[in-house]
């Protein structure tokens, strides 16, 4: 492998994973971020958000001397070969995807292309963005330069929680573009496409799959299309289970049993949520509006899903009657184990409807130790169980481990009542009920 100049403009989720696998492969990298606190918590090896592994990796790597995290364009930007876009890409009004950060990136990094420069898309754009960057970048570039530079989608499918692996063992990268750039990208990704690095695992190679530019942005959309989807799927299938009586834990998994469905993506719960899920459909269902298409199967994953966090609320009525002044724990807030991410968390709405209802709440998290001011009134506890002490019923928002675990007994003598919504289907059952708890699940 050919040690290239990398820069990473936004160092958020993506970015910094990037950035640091990248300089962790040997190129030498620059990751180029606005935010002046972040820059200087990386430069220190910490990472502004949790994620398993990446301190380790990020001080390892920063100590390499290959790593560096800027706020100066011409710092990260001057020679670089590839330059990578990793902004974040919002939702804006009326649920189209916000690109003003994608514009101001482009403008910071038009008067440094130079022949042969290629800028890699890695953040999610909406379908035609591609030429929209190529545009801007055009645009903004002095009269009397005109580099040849090239424009390639790489869309990122990275997970929360397991960032570090998906980027190091990925099912596959997507490159989408000209033969020319995507080639070059394809080079930096060379010891990822063949496995050759420390840990590498060349009995299962990832696949390049090579796309238009288009095309490639909306591979990235369609599989989190297809992923809501799968989940909605599983929650309709679960609430029709509780009305006839069937067990949704068995239905289910014989579903995912067939390999043509597969088990993942397909357990029941309190609705998807996360950073990307519902923008993504927002932005997919948007593009199709734009082109005089109505998504009805996606907008009707959109539905299912709000109707799945309101459905809590409705079971929490049917066990406790009225809300006003009841306690309530919920244990788990991040949208999934192993983030501390909030965006568009299940929590948050649940919290909120609680609220509103006039309940008292309070909360555990592993993680997550602060929610948005319009929560203030949810009192976060240092531990799981003194969150619950006093409370009427828990609800298990996110099936972290040690919160899956934790002894039931232990539960039932801090809580004032009996009842636990499991929410992720996660708990053990016996366990509870031998405890004296009522355990009420999401398909049955
Ligand atoms: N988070 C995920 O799990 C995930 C997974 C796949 C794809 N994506 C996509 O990747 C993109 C980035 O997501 P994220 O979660 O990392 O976002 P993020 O908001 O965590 O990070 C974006 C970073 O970019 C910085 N930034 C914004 N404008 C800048 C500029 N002009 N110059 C330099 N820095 C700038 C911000 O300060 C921030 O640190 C989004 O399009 C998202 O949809 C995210």
């Amino acid at each position: 492998m050919t040690p290239r100049k990398i820069a990473v403009i936004g160092t958020g989720y993506v970015g910094a994973i990037t950035s640091t696998c990248f300089a962790w492969l040997g190129h030498e990298v620059y990751g180029l971020e606005s935010d002046p606190v972040r820059v200087g918590e990386l430069t220190q090896g910490r990472v502004p958000f949790y994620e398993p592994g990446l301190p380790e990796r990020l001080k390892e790597t920063v100590a390499t001397g290959r790593l560096t995290f800027t706020d100066q364009p011409a710092e990260a930007l001057t020679d670089a070969d590839v330059i990578f876009l990793c902004v974040g890409t919002p939702t804006g009004p009326g649920g189209t995807a916000d690109l003003s950060q994608i514009e101001s990136a482009t403008s910071t990094l038009a008067p440094f292309l130079r022949d042969g420069s290629v800028v890699v898309n890695k953040s999610t754009v909406p379908v035609g963005s591609g030429n929209w960057v190529s545009t801007l970048l055009e645009e903004a570039l002095p009269e009397d330069s005109k580099p040849q530079f090239s424009v390639v989608s790489n869309p990122e499918f990275l997970r929360e929680g397991s960032a570090l692996d998906d980027f190091l063992y990925p099912d596959r990268i997507v490159l989408g573009g000209e033969d020319a750039g995507i080639d070059q990208v394809a080079e930096l990704y060379g010891p990822v496409l063949e496995q050759k690095f420390p840990g590498g695992r060349p009995e299962k190679l990832p696949r390049l799959i090579r796309a238009d530019l288009t095309s490639a942005e909306m591979i990235k959309y369609a599989a989190n299309a297809f992923l809501a989807t799968k989940i909605s799927f599983a929650n309709e299938i679960a609430n029709i289970c509780e009305l006839v009586g069937a067990d949704g834990r068995q239905v289910l998994p014989a579903i995912g049993a067939d390999s043509r469905i597969g088990e993942a993506f397909l357990s029941p719960g309190l609705g998807w949520g996360g950073s990307c899920f519902g923008k993504d459909l927002a932005a997919l269902i948007g593009t199709g509006q734009e082109y005089g298409y109505s998504s009805s199967l996606l907008r009707s994953s959109v539905e299912v899903n709000e109707l799945q966090r309101a459905a809590v609320i409705r079971k929490l009525q049917r066990e406790l009657r009225v809300l006003k002044g009841r306690r309530v724990c919920l244990l788990g807030l991040s949208f999934k184990p192993g983030t501390d991410d909030l965006r568009d968390a299940p929590a948050l709405d649940l919290a909120g409807r609680l609220l509103a209802a006039g309940a008292v709440v309070s909360a555990f998290d592993p993680v997550v130790t602060q929610l948005p001011g319009d929560l203030d009134a949810v009192r976060i506890a240092q531990s799981p169980i003194e969150a619950a002490r006093g409370v009427d019923a828990v609800i298990l928002v996110t099936e972290w481990s040690e919160l899956v675990a934790l002894d039931p007994q232990g539960l039932k003598s801090a809580m004032k009542g009996s009842l636990v919504l499991d929410g992720r289907n996660a708990l053990d059952e016996a366990a509870y009920c031998a405890a004296g708890l009522r355990v009420v699940g999401v398909g049955w």
